[in-house]
């Protein structure tokens, strides 16, 4: 099988792999893995020059484990100015993509389509004084991208990345990277004082507790933060979760009377699943 690679041979568990890459796809290399819980991981790949995408977007990745290799949709969780691609995913027990992806290591190829698209950008959005993100999960992705652009904190004066997870371990991508950005020499002086992170777990005792849903509707998540009630004036949202979390967030804010919106069409939220239930 090896005579039919033409550029690149794919590497996968430090081995060459005896399937060819598809036609239209980018071969990036791992540079990075780093495991959070049994169910959730982070990774870093080479980024290919051409490649462009707006802060928010995803892509479709896949391995080359196969003739027909099962290609997946995954937020790029790294901004859009970033030198590599970041990724932050789940490990579904027994699933067609993630049983395998959960082994990559450094120097193994990830197959990656090369066109990005999605609901999740600052464009989709009319400009506002504040933006939430909402997320449970590995939802958080698309706005690890967004608070890594100076573009959010251009268009808003204020970012407030909400997080809810089961347990505490599954918030630490989310707080590390918080941490991380408030000494980044490129949006540190962005970040302090403008983005406010609400991390909220269901299932263990921690400093936020409930979901999302409930905080909003009794007022908490607002007074937490000191801040008034979401209004269309001001605030401007955009949810990433499962299809119940979505559809319980997006009622909420129709109730506060924003509007939805989408790429060709800017308005006061935006909406888009984490993954297909
Ligand atoms: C627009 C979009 C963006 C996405 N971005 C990401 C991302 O950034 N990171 C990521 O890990 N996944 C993301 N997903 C989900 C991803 O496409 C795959 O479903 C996931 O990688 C599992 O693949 P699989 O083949 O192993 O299992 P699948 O057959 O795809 O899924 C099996 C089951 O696992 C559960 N599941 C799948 N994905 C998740 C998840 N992320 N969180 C909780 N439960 C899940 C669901 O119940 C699903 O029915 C996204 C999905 C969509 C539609
Ligand atoms: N995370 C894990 O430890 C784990 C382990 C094994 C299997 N799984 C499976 O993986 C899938 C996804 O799990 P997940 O934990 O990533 O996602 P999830 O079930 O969507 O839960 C993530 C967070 O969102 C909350 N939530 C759920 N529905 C909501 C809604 N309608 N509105 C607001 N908040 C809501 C959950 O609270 P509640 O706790 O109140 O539901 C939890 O805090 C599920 O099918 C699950 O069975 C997950």
């Amino acid at each position: 099988m090896t005579e039919t690679f033409d550029m690149e041979v794919p590497i996968l568990g430090g081995k060459p792999s005896p399937f060819a890459a598809p036609a239209g796809c980018y071969c990036l290399e791992v540079r990075e893995v780093q495991h959070y819980t049994d169910s959730l991981f982070r990774f870093r790949v080479s980024r290919p020059k051409e490649f462009r995408f707006r802060s928010g977007e995803f892509v479709m990745i896949g391995l080359p484990n196969a003739d027909k290799p099962v290609f997946r949709a995954y937020s790029v969780a790294s901004p859009s100015w970033d030198e590599e691609l970041e990724f932050f995913s789940i490990k579904v027990p027994d699933g067609p993509l993630t049983e395998h992806l959960q082994k990559i290591q450094p120097g193994d190829t990830l197959l990656m389509r090369k066109k990005s698209t999605g609901t999740l950008v600052n464009d989709a959005l009319l400009p506002g004084k504040r933006v939430w993100m909402f997320s449970t999960g590995t939802g958080i992705a698309p706005f690890a991208s967004l608070i890594r652009d100076p573009e959010t904190y251009e268009k808003f004066d204020q970012v407030i990345l909400t997080h809810g997870c089961r347990t505490v371990p599954e918030l630490k991508y989310g707080t590390d990277l918080v941490e991380s950005l408030r000494d980044d020499p490129l949006v540190g002086d962005l970040v302090r004082g403008k983005l406010l992170h609400y991390p909220t777990v269901t299932r263990e005792t921690y400093v936020h507790q409930g979901r999302l849903t409930d905080l909003i509707n009794s007022g908490k998540l607002f007074d937490d933060l000191g801040l008034p009630r979401m209004g269309p004036e001001e605030d401007r949202a955009m949810i990433c979760g499962s299809m119940a979390m979505l559809k319980d967030i997006k009622e909420l804010c129709l109730s506060h009377e924003l509007e939805e919106g989408a790429n060709n069409k800017p308005a006061q939220f935006v909406v888009e699943r984490a993954f297909v239930d």
